[in-house]
């Protein structure tokens, strides 16, 4: 298999029309009439091409549009890439991650490997250069990747290897600053592309016994993570109902895996966060079979125990001080001989009974092991992520996850946190009536609800089972790929959503 494109970003001081660099990335607010002060001695040597390129209303500066322009070797620079920035009055910080991704995806097509980003020079002396050295990093990380790993392909049109960045600045106070945001941006940004190769990854590769492997893998590289899995006799054992019933069906058989970050000087505030994440590696719907159509994209239903497995690499090596358990409930829902079936009664490792309506809800059968779970290990918050319902795409579309839970303040946090990291996310009502609906006359619950309200039921029984227990659930089979609107910054595949988000959480709770 082949290796993902690696990104390297370092700072250097220079100004721009003295770079030697495959292509100088520079930014502009939408609507400008004229360039800025350092745009105009660019210009000057460019002999006005760039003013040209704003008059005749080629490149208009929307956020994350590009325009490419050719030097003619006038400067060291051998292409100049306009970045759009958007609005000027809205301007925040995190535009650098947008526009940043924008240039790196360009700079993959046109295979330059080496690129400069003078990016976070448009915005004014006040930016928080730290966050804006972080945030333009986890740009260029989300906006190089590709997903490749099986294209054997020619030689000679290979894609990059490696893209090298370089953020300059002609202030050494404001590289410093850069420099040390880089290195968290790069950790979060190298982790969202790891969840994304997970989830991308075909299921006749990627199936529990693998992933569990991955995991195993990821944890012996990195000191303080533990790995632990059970597979299918421990399951058995701990008369784990839910995710036996789920993958019953295959020869694949399923997997609990269990990471655990515990270090020594963690804030005794905050207790233990438990992250739990579906990852049916392969959602065919079982015997309730889903129609053949896309039926692909059901590879990708393992997002979520992705996204929480890179989850788990971001903190370690941010060495952030908190303690965080990660479980993972991968298994493969196929139809076969040994599947569960439609009126079937399990009983979940917490005892309650579950009567089986369709084999195509199996999300919130894994999940709900992995919670009851989670809570013997005196883990809370809970915190789970799943690909759980096409009734939260209908709802929201593939712009946001949906959000819900049985704390208003864990609520609140998260989405903040949602808003820091860019990823986004709407709060949806849980609980009540919905959860009314969940109750089965012959058992104490049943796996789907009514037509109506779909995210929101599926919620709701998960919720039966975090109890008291401080919870929220992302549902984000919405987000799951990306919306025509991320497609300016990302190529097909999944999005790893959910990465940023947990990696900005936690490290809100460390620095309290
Ligand atoms: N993995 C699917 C949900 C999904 C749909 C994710 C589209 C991403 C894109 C989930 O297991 C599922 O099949 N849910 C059913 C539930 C229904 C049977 C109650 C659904 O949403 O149709
Ligand atoms: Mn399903
Ligand atoms: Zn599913």
């Amino acid at each position: 298999m082949k290796q993902i494109i690696k990104v390297q970003v370092q700072v250097k001081k220079a100004i721009l029309d003295q770079c030697k660099t495959d292509l100088l990335c520079v930014g502009q607010f939408k609507d400008s009439k004229t360039l800025d002060k350092s745009l105009k001695q660019l210009d000057a040597k460019l002999d006005g091409a760039l003013e040209q390129v704003i008059k005749l209303g080629d490149f208009k500066g929307e956020l994350g549009s590009t325009a490419l322009i050719y030097t003619g070797d006038k400067i060291a620079a051998k292409r100049v890439l306009f970045v759009g920035l958007g609005d000027r009055k809205k301007a925040k910080v995190d535009i650098l991650r947008n526009a940043a991704a924008a240039a790196a995806k360009k700079a993959v097509a046109l295979k330059a490997g080496k690129i400069t980003l003078a990016l976070h020079q448009s915005l004014g002396g006040k930016t928080d250069m730290v966050r804006g050295g972080q945030v333009t990093t986890e740009g260029i990380y989300f906006g190089s990747y590709i997903y490749d790993e099986f294209v054997s392909g020619d030689d000679k049109d290979k894609r990059l290897e490696l893209l090298s960045v370089e953020l300059i600045d002609d202030n050494a106070a404001t590289l410093r600053k850069l420099e040390k945001g880089i290195e968290a941006g790069a950790i979060i940004g190298d982790a969202q592309n790891f969840a994304r190769t997970l989830a991308n990854r075909p299921a006749n590769v990627a199936y529990p016994e693998k992933l569990a492997a991955e995991a195993k893998k990821m944890a012996a590289g990195l000191a303080g993570l533990s790995c632990t899995v059970f597979d299918d006799k421990q399951l058995g054992q701990k008369k784990m109902g839910g995710i036996i019933a789920v993958g019953q069906g295959s020869q694949h058989k399923p997997r609990m895996i269990i990471l655990k970050w515990s270090p020594a000087k963690a804030s005794a505030k905050s207790g233990t966060i438990g992250l739990v994440g579906k990852a049916i590696t392969f959602d065919s719907g079982g015997i309730s079979i889903k129609p053949s159509a896309n039926m692909d994209a059901m590879k990708m239903d393992k997002t979520g125990g992705a996204v929480v497995m890179a989850t788990m690499k971001a903190v370690t090596r941010l060495k952030l001080p908190v303690k965080v358990t990660a479980v993972i409930c991968a298994a493969e829902n196929i139809p076969g001989e040994h599947s569960f079936k439609p009126g079937d009664i399990i009983t979940s490792y917490s005892g309650k009974t579950i009567e089986i309506l369709n084999t195509d809800a199996e999300g919130r059968l894994v999940l709900c092991d992995g919670i009851q779970y989670a809570k013997e290990q005196k883990c809370e918050p809970i915190i789970d992520i799943a690909t759980l319902t096409g009734a939260c795409v209908v709802a929201l579309g593939l712009y946001k996850a949906g959000l819900m839970g049985n704390d208003d303040k864990l609520i609140k946090k998260i989405s903040e946190a949602s808003e820091q990291a860019g990823e986004a996310v709407w709060h949806m009502p849980s609980g009540g009536e919905y959860a009314e609906e969940m109750k089965s006359k012959v058992a104490d619950l049943k796996n789907i609800g009514s037509r109506y309200g779909g995210a929101c039921t599926a919620a709701s029984f998960l919720g039966e089972f975090a109890g008291d227990t401080k919870w929220v659930h992302l549902d984000i089979a919405g987000p799951m790929e990306p919306s025509e609107p991320l497609k300016k910054y990302v190529t097909d595949g999944s999005i790893g959503f959910g990465v940023r988000l947990f990696v900005e959480y936690l490290k809100n709770l460390a620095s309290k």
